[in-house]
């Protein structure tokens, strides 16, 4: 390698470069030179698997300040650039050669163009700073579901971030040999002014479908930086649909039925509506809640998470509303803070119930109470969407079988969006056919910035998975309709909607009630509770659903309550399908004919209860 590749020798210390040689992989070494010899960096760090390799890049986080220690120990907090605090979704691009389309929906550039721009942006870009490469696992390690990935960083945020949240994977890159099947990841947060990125206008995140591989430049949020997460789940999504299989953006998560049964269920849900909160209720068990892959196992779906860590929305973390994580936050151990207020090494969050404090330092800087922006809007305490960063093994509620390598039994799939007025709280699809399409296919959320009353503006966001798909989207579809095709019994599909509001834009929901849904979908996919037929699913009945609000919250859920949440709301049924359908016919190319059939037996069957019983309809009017 030394000889084929000088730079490697100029550049990492000997240990080093002993790390990259015990990967006999020439591929490997290929990618890692090419990039050392592109960003220029000082000198290259190549990470293993041991404490060793950890305790570097935490203290090369510190020692460069990309984070500062908090009072707590093991506690530091990092901050992001004023305009890096999400996903963006204008830079983030596939590079595409020009045979292959993916449909108007997903944002691409010509392969060509976007390569030469970003190896343009590389060049040089590590001058004066540290390259780390380092070794992950996606999905449990030595199994089907792994997906051996290496990054390469000019962040030790970034690569301390990786070994919170997922699985080491240099000795099992060590198991592949000379093998060219793994994800591959270059990422420089480029020249930093007070430790944040500083050309916002050469911020980018391309895609290299046919390589394998994701370039992030000027960009320090996690979301666009850290390879393993979002990023990966588009190369795996585009690689599930080669090998059969779904690469999800869901929780994964165990529901306790009665006599100690444990039923494994995941969860679709756009961002910032409801993924962590769902996989962390009270009482059952959390294996994911992000991404997790599915697959056919001898005729069963099973499920595995591909991570090992939550990168959580801080906000509205509490010790009311998420006890488990909240406790986590406030004792000794390794937390990663980004973009809360901090005030004499103390972390301040929007929603966490205490006092807001008169001032300190947060992503817009040194912060005071009444801080405005420049265009005279006030800044909050802690950005809307400052995060955590920990590691699964620090939660009680952990499922005993999060790493099984054969992963867990899935029975059932939920999907859910913001949806202020059109699905009841939770139903379930006739059978995988109509979930797919009537719920997965047809998912919408709101924009979160609506306020009480106001509508949201809603946005088509199939399986909770359009910003990151990699296919066609009516190749997506048409996989999943194969994959339950597979399955002895598919997983129960259910929609669930934890946002539904009443005429004065009040929620009908407290947070807590999604912990009854869990239970009753429970019940539901064991045939345990008896349903009532509505056009767009199989709805709960009341006593059941008050017998659960009794054991689960101790609760009474009232006849008018479960009226009130449960009506089927024709109008905004209708108007949803013809929205969707619209979509389908103007957007998507060569969408599935059955899409249409279902959706027009579900208008039908809309149609023939609106002529029976009105526009809106009580359940208790069902059978
Ligand atoms: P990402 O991590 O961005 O993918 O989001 P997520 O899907 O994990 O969302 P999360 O569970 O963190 O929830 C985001 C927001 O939804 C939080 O501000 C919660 O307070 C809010 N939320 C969660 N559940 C409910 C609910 O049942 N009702 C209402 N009204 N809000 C909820
Ligand atoms: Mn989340």
């Amino acid at each position: 390698m030394s000889e084929k590749h000088p730079i490697l020798k100029d550049k990492c210390d000997p240990e080093s470069r002993q790390r990259l040689l015990a990967l006999n992989n020439s591929k490997l070494h290929d990618f890692v030179a090419h990039y050392a010899d592109l960003c220029r960096p000082d000198s290259v760090y190549v990470c293993d698997d041991s404490p060793g390799s950890v305790a570097y890049i935490r203290d090369q986080a510190l020692k460069l300040k990309e984070e500062q220690a908090l009072a707590l120990p093991g506690h530091t907090v990092h901050f992001d650039g004023y305009f890096d605090q999400g996903r963006d979704k204008e830079v983030t691009k596939y590079l595409l050669p020009p045979d292959i389309q993916l449909g108007p929906r997903i944002n691409s550039i010509d392969e060509e163009k976007g390569f030469k721009e970003i190896e343009g942006l590389l060049a040089g870009i590590m001058a004066g700073k540290q390259m780390y490469v380092l070794f992950f696992c996606l999905g449990p390690t030595f199994s089907e579901f792994s997906a051996p990935c290496v990054q390469i960083t000019d962040s030790a945020y970034v690569a301390h971030s990786e070994y919170i949240l997922y699985r080491p994977g240099y000795e099992y890159f060590k198991s592949i040999g000379d093998s060219r099947d793994f994800f591959r990841y270059v990422h420089s947060a480029g020249e930093l002014k007070d430790n944040v990125s500083v050309n916002v206008d050469q911020k980018r995140i391309y895609i290299d479908l046919k390589e394998n591989i994701v370039f992030s430049t000027n960009t320090q949020y996690a979301g666009n930086t850290v390879g393993l997460k979002k990023l990966s789940l588009r190369l795996a999504i585009r690689k599930a649909s080669r090998e059969a299989w779904l690469a999800e953006h869901m929780l994964l998560m165990g529901v306790k039925g009665p006599g100690g049964r444990v039923t494994y269920v995941s969860g679709a849900f756009p961002s910032a509506c409801g993924k962590t909160s769902t996989a962390m209720c009270a009482g059952e068990s959390i294996i994911g809640d992000d991404i997790a892959y599915l697959r056919e196992k001898d005729g069963s779906c099973r499920a595995a998470n591909v991570e090992a860590g939550i990168f959580g929305i801080i906000q509205d973390v509490n010790p009311k509303d998420d006890p488990v994580i909240w406790n986590t936050l406030i004792t000794p151990g390794e937390v990663i803070f980004s973009n809360v207020l901090t005030v004499k090494g103390t972390p301040y969050w929007l929603g966490d119930g205490r006092q807001v404090p008169e001032e300190g330092v947060n992503f817009s800087g040194k912060w005071y109470r009444g801080k405005k922006d420049k265009n005279g809007n006030p800044i909050p305490h802690s950005h809307k969407n400052a995060r955590y960063t920990i590691s699964l093994s620090r939660l009680g509620n952990l499922d005993s079988r999060a790493d099984d390598p054969e992963g867990v039994p899935l029975s059932g799939i939920l999907f859910g969006g913001r949806d202020s007025d059109t699905w009841v709280p939770v139903q379930q699809a006739f059978d995988w056919e109509h979930g797919v399409l009537t719920m997965g296919s047809s998912l919408e959320s709101e924009t979160t910035a609506a306020t009480i009353g106001q509508e949201g503006v809603r946005n088509f966001n199939i399986m909770s998975n359009l910003d990151f798909l990699s296919i066609p989207i009516a190749q997506y579809i048409r996989n999943y309709l194969a994959f339950g095709r597979c399955l002895r019994t598919p997983p129960a599909i259910f929609g669930v909607n934890y946002f539904l509001r009443n005429r004065d834009g009040k929620f009908l929901n407290g947070m807590e009630d999604k912990r009854v849904w869990l239970k009753w979908i429970e019940l539901a996919i064991h045939g345990e509770v008896k349903t009532l037929s509505a056009p767009t699913g199989l709805l709960p009945r009341h006593g059941d659903l008050q017998r659960l609000f009794q054991d689960v919250l101790n609760k009474d859920y009232t006849r008018d309550d479960y009226v009130s949440q449960f009506t089927i709301r024709v109008p905004e049924n209708l108007a949803k399908l013809e929205r969707i359908s619209h979509i389908y016919y103007a957007q998507v190319p060569n969408s599935p004919q059955r899409l249409f059939d279902v959706f027009e037996e579900q208008k039908a069957r809309l149609q023939a209860l609106r002529r029976q019983h009105g526009d809106y309809v009580s359940p208790l009017l069902l059978a």
